[in-house]
């Protein structure tokens, strides 16, 4: 366990202040067992994945903050299971040389399996609930349970897990369904995808990835280029020039700019089309 350990490099924005206790482990069991203890004692805690879709506040993170790194896969058929803490991406790739078809879209989810489920993560229009079979966690108080999709309540970027009744569990593992296929076809595609990607999306710099959810029917990049907000900055924070839904922190930014920045931009696109944003992004931490 560490304390007032820097969280900011842990996020792929590079913002944040320090968690008040840090504890990172292979083990789900171990993690499982602290976060017990936090609820038996009032601690609060944040279960953190890869850190891709987080704005910590600069203030940091009151208690716990706890990593599982759980990294195993095992391929059963044409069913994959994997630890919560394997990377999506290397989840894709170690699919495709199963010679599996189906997961290509994960090598555009920058997080963990974990996270994936967290919030039905997804890419290209394809998102994790298509293929979920079943997720293994952790709910304080219950023990050790499994999940059907239906229970995990996945639905774009929410579930019962970061919206619902599950909110606080932890998530183990998780079970996908694929097809047999041509690893060397999953791999191309795969390539294509990337090249695309970078083409669209800052994605070599320091960000969040999509910062808000797309509206029913539209796009938040659309909207936000059409409300002329492009380059639009806080500080070192900018609205990216390459594509309006990326915040970019340009180096050195605060959790304070970039939460400035959404609003501007949320008010603006509500004041000119009438469309109330919502963020993606999660914000976490002591923000008062
Ligand atoms: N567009 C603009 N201007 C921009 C950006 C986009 O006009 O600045 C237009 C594009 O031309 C396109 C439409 O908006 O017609 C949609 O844009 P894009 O294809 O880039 O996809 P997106 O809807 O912005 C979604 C996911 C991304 C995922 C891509 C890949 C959300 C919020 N975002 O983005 O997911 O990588 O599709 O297809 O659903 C994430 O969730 O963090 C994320 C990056």
């Amino acid at each position: 366990m560490k304390e007032a350990e820097p969280l900011a490099s842990r996020t792929s924005f590079g913002i944040g202040g320090p968690a008040e206790f840090f504890l990172e482990l292979a083990r789900p069991e171990a993690i499982e067992n602290a976060i017990q203890d936090c609820c038996e004692r009032d601690i609060p805690y944040l279960l953190l994945g890869a850190g891709t879709n987080l704005l910590v506040a600069d203030r940091g993170v009151e208690g716990l903050v706890v990593r599982v790194v759980n990294r195993e896969h095992e391929v059963d058929g044409t069913r994959v299971r994997a630890g919560a803490g394997l990377k999506m991406m290397r989840l894709a790739r170690i699919v495709a040389d199963a010679n599996l078809r189906g997961f290509e879209f994960a090598i555009g989810v920058p997080g963990t399996v974990g996270g994936a489920v967290y919030q039905d993560a997804g890419c290209w229009g394809r998102e994790l609930r298509e293929v979920l079979v079943e997720a293994e966690g952790f709910v304080p108080g219950k023990g050790r349970l499994t999940w059907t999709p239906l229970a995990l309540k996945l639905g774009y970027r929410t579930s019962a897990l970061r919206d619902g009744d599950l909110s606080g569990a932890l998530v183990v593992s998780a079970t996908v369904q694929l097809q047999r296929g041509d690893g060397e076809e999953a791999r191309q595609l795969m390539a294509r995808l990337t090249r695309e990607r970078n083409e669209t999306q800052p994605i070599k710099t320091k960000n969040c990835g999509s910062v808000f959810k797309n509206p029913t029917g539209d796009s938040a990049g659309r909207l936000v280029q059409a409300a002329g907000l492009k380059g639009a900055r806080e500080g070192a924070a900018v609205v990216s020039s390459l594509h309006g839904n990326f915040i970019v922190n340009e180096g050195g930014a605060t959790a304070v700019e970039v939460r400035r920045l959404i609003e501007r931009v949320m008010a603006e696109v509500k004041r000119r089309f009438g469309i109330q944003l919502e963020p993606e992004v999660e914000m976490v931490g002591r923000w008062k």
